[in-house]
């Protein structure tokens, strides 16, 4: 039963997927990515991302799936549920608090993008070389009337769509243009990997070199596919409250994430050769992709009206996101604190507009945003979720639920390695060295 008719639910399979990559798929895969990709060293990076999506969050995301389905409640309700009057409730409040810390930043970049639809379809980076392309941009983000304006609009109209609701807000929205994306970018893979000097930024994403991995990368990496597949804050709990019973948890999850992974692979495919072509540094950060396509687009025939069309794509692709992440403190309102969904939604929507309002201003300090909520309370939020689903709501209770829409799931023991001992292991080992040897990388 719902606790609330706000609530609802998706209205269908297909439904589901496509919310659940829409939540996947976001800055995370585009921005968030590459920028951490050519930070970390590239290749070798890449390949403990994708060691790390298909052996650690795989199983967590089922596991926060099927937590939301079996309590059908956000993350702060999921564990009073399963766990009344006990701290595993901490880890809920810890993602909705990471919700507000995530959508404040995310909400900044995604605000950019906005900018650069315009930019773009102005014709604001014609004829302009990639020194003046970078300096256009640190220009661009230093005018905070337009950072925070942009901020504001984009915070906004993430509001709106969640006014209406999770199946008429959330679903109809992803089902739209996410496939046009996708082709958008193999397109812009095409042209990058074509360019002259391309080869090189081909080998650094390519050809992993192991020495030039460190601990901090490797913790990068794990955050990373947290943060790209939407788990440890709570999202994929919520969306799965909204899933129903005769799904199988098992293969929308690996849906998710192949989708999710192969939009990641591709646009730092588009990225890093580009990079290297047009001698820029790949450790920029975060103006990376902002710094990079512009000089792309204009290599390509109709270059800016191809650009504007990436950039409104990435916008929708963002949105998509955002709403997941600002629904987590609103589905707790409404849940725990039965509010409105409209009162839900404006504070949670208002509070992370007003958090994100330092980031819009100072870049260092989005940085830290970014590292502390877009890393580290994910990597404690899904730690949480292991330990609460190996050890405290029992293996056998998950396997019932994964079997509810999946009757013939026998993988149970496989599925309680990875979940009971796997996943805490790994992430515990990797909590302990960072928090101990914090200067050592
Ligand atoms: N995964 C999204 C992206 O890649 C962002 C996102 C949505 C997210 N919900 C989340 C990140 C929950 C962490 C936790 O853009």
């Amino acid at each position: 039963m719902t606790a609330n008719a706000d609530r609802g639910t998706w209205s269908s399979k297909m439904g589901f997927i496509l919310a659940g990559a829409g939540s996947a798929i976001g800055l995370g895969n585009i921005w968030r990515f590459p920028m951490i990709t050519g930070q970390y060293g590239g290749a070798a990076f890449v390949m403990v991302y994708l060691g790390s999506v298909f052996l650690l969050s795989l199983a967590v995301l089922i596991a926060e799936l099927s937590l939301g389905r079996a309590t059908q409640r956000n993350p702060v309700g999921m564990y009073n549920a399963l766990a009344p009057g006990t701290a595993w409730k901490l880890f809920g409040v810890l993602g909705v608090l990471t919700g507000w810390g995530i959508s404040s930043f995310y909400s900044v970049v995604a605000g950019w993008t906005f900018g650069y639809i315009f930019k773009t379809a102005a014709g604001a980076f014609n004829n302009l070389g990639p020194d003046e392309i970078a300096s256009a941009f640190t220009n661009f983000i230093s005018n905070p009337v337009a950072s925070i304006g942009l901020h504001a609009v984009f915070m906004c109209l993430t509001m709106l769509i969640l006014f209406g609701g999770v199946k008429e807000g959330i679903e109809r929205w992803s089902k739209i243009l996410m496939p046009l994306l996708f082709f958008i970018l193999i397109f812009l893979v095409v042209r990058s990997v074509t360019l002259d000097g391309a080869e090189k930024g081909l080998s650094f994403y390519l050809l992993p070199q192991w020495d030039h991995l460190s601990l901090r990368g490797v913790a990068a990496a794990i955050g990373q596919a947290f943060f790209s597949l939407s788990i440890g804050m709570g999202t994929m709990i919520t969306y799965g409250s909204y899933l129903s019973k005769k799904e199988n948890l098992i293969s929308s999850a690996r849906w998710v994430a192949v989708l999710d992974t192969s939009v990641a692979l591709l646009a730092g495919l588009a990225i890093m050769p580009a990079i290297f072509a047009f001698g820029l540094d790949p450790q920029i950060g975060a103006g990376l992709i902002f710094v990079v396509l512009p000089n792309v687009f204009n290599e390509i025939f109709l270059g800016n009206l191809f650009g504007t069309g990436f950039f409104i794509l990435l916008a929708i692709a963002a949105i998509t996101s955002l709403i997941s992440i600002v629904e987590v403190p609103a589905a707790y309102f409404i849940d725990e604190l039965k509010m409105s969904r409209k009162k839900a939604v404006t504070i949670s929507g208002g509070g992370a507009f007003l958090a994100g309002i330092p980031a819009a201003l100072n870049g260092n300090f989005l940085d830290w945003m970014n590292i502390i909520f877009g890393q580290y309370s994910l990597i404690i939020g899904s730690l949480g979720v292991s330990l609460f689903v190996g050890w405290k709501w029992g293996t056998a209770k998950v396997a019932a639920e994964l079997r509810a829409g999946n009757p013939n799931f026998k993988s149970d023991k496989t599925y309680a390695f990875f979940i009971r001992f796997f996943a805490p292991v790994c992430i515990t080992l990797l909590l302990i060295f960072v928090v101990a040897f914090p200067g050592l990388f």
